[in-house]
């Protein structure tokens, strides 16, 4: 079976509102040429620290910022993908898939299989890395919450 491209598969799990993009400003007279363009290491440490907020809301209950993180790490793999042509798309139906049934545990507050789909996630993320000569950059379930200027608990608990 052919892979879908990864943004469509992607974009295809995107139920909730984001912030649209019209909302970025561009310098004034900017061109396309001159527009920045993010590193993928710079994307993907982004999408670290939205592994790391995700399973910090999640394991808080706090599932209105766990569906917020899990949008903004599917919209930074999403800008991986589409900046970075180059990089596989054969191994992240997975990944694709896991984000779907992610939002669906977001959606039904079910921290069980919140917990279950977020390593499925997370060896998504080391299997790319395997495959693209970067094996040595393995992602875990965070072990503790380093991000002590942020409340992760919500006021009202399930
Ligand atoms: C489709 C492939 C692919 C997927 C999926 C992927 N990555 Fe990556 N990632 C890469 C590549 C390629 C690099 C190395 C970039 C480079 O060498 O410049 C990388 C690098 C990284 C780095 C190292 C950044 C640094 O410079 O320190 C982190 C952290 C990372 N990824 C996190 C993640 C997380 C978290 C996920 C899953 C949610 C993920 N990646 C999913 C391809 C992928």
């Amino acid at each position: 079976m052919k892979a879908k491209p990864f943004a469509a598969l992607l974009l295809a799990v995107s139920a909730a509102a984001t912030i649209p993009t019209s909302w970025a400003q561009s310098p004034p007279g900017a061109s396309n040429a001159e527009r920045y363009i993010p590193q993928l290491a710079n994307i993907m440490t982004a999408a670290q620290l939205q592994h790391l907020k995700l399973w910090s809301a999640g394991t808080a209950h706090n599932w209105p910022l766990a569906a917020y993180e899990l949008r903004q790490l599917r919209e930074s793999l999403v800008e991986a993908a589409l900046l970075y042509r180059g990089i596989p798309v054969s191994n992240v139906t997975t990944l694709a898939s896991s984000i779907s049934v992610m939002t669906e545990a977001i959606d039904r507050k079910d921290p069980e299989r919140f917990a279950k789909e977020f390593g499925v996630l997370t060896k998504g993320c080391n299997t790319c890395h395997q495959s693209m000569d970067r094996a040595f950059i393995v992602l875990r379930t965070p072990a503790e919450q380093p991000f002590s200027n942020q409340v992760f608990q919500s006021k009202s608990k399930p």
